[in-house]
């Protein structure tokens, strides 16, 4: 068991605080349930749709992944999180956000943790062979506008094998199965938003000045 420490609920105020300046963070949402953050995230998008808004949920009760499966989202055991962007891509081309994500979550599972991440394309990070994480990219085309782009982030952070249903306890595994310690899912939340802001920025140079 991998107890979930109180004080590692996800507080927008505070995400937000060490995203100053950036493009992917410049506003945070944190919402206690939701169906799916990628639904969610549009909903809030129609009012105001610059890119680089975020949206978590402690618990998503729809989430789902790939191919119309369906995404576990244990209720604060993992980051659940959509990033809504705009970059300069064409609609068909929605795979370079999810390589772009899928990477740049690998690159801190690697760097931040000391673990050795494989990526399974099309869409996961796995460690020990075992998913850690997926990406799901949604586009909503626009006419005189770079396209809505919402890129859905599911990490598995706090589960113990037992919070994973039957059928997925042989092929999902959270960062807490992997090190062995409950891992606090504000700092990673910090880590991962700082990483896919840089890297977002360096991939996507001309894409990301568009707002
Ligand atoms: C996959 O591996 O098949 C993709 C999984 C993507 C899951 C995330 S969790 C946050 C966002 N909201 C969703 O409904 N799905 C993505």
């Amino acid at each position: 068991m991998f107890p979930a420490e109180t004080s590692d609920r996800l507080i927008a105020d505070e995400l937000q605080a060490h995203s100053a300046g950036a493009t992917i963070g410049r506003r945070i949402i944190v919402l206690d349930q939701t169906s799916s953050t990628n639904d969610a995230i549009l909903q809030v998008a129609i009012t105001n749709s610059n890119q680089g808004l975020v949206l978590f949920a402690e618990h998503q009760t729809a989430g789902r992944g790939q191919r119309g499966n369906r995404w576990e989202s244990a209720a604060g055991k993992g980051l659940w999180f959509s990033i809504l962007l705009r970059p300069k891509i064409q609609i068909n081309d929605s795979g370079r956000l999810t390589i772009w994500a899928i990477e740049t979550i690998s690159d801190v599972i690697r760097t931040e943790f000391s673990l050795e991440p494989a990526i399974k394309l099309p869409n996961d990070v796995q460690l020990s062979g075992r998913k850690v994480a997926g990406v799901l990219v949604e586009m909503r085309a626009q006419e005189k506008a770079p396209h809505l782009a919402v890129v859905g982030i599911g990490i598995n952070v706090n589960q113990s094998l037992e919070d994973f249903p039957p059928k997925l306890q042989s092929r999902a595994i959270s960062f807490a199965m992997a090190l062995h310690r409950p891992v606090d899912r504000r700092q990673l939340a910090v880590a991962v938003l700082r990483y896919l802001d840089r890297t977002y920025r360096e991939r996507f140079t001309d894409e990301a000045l568009q707002s």
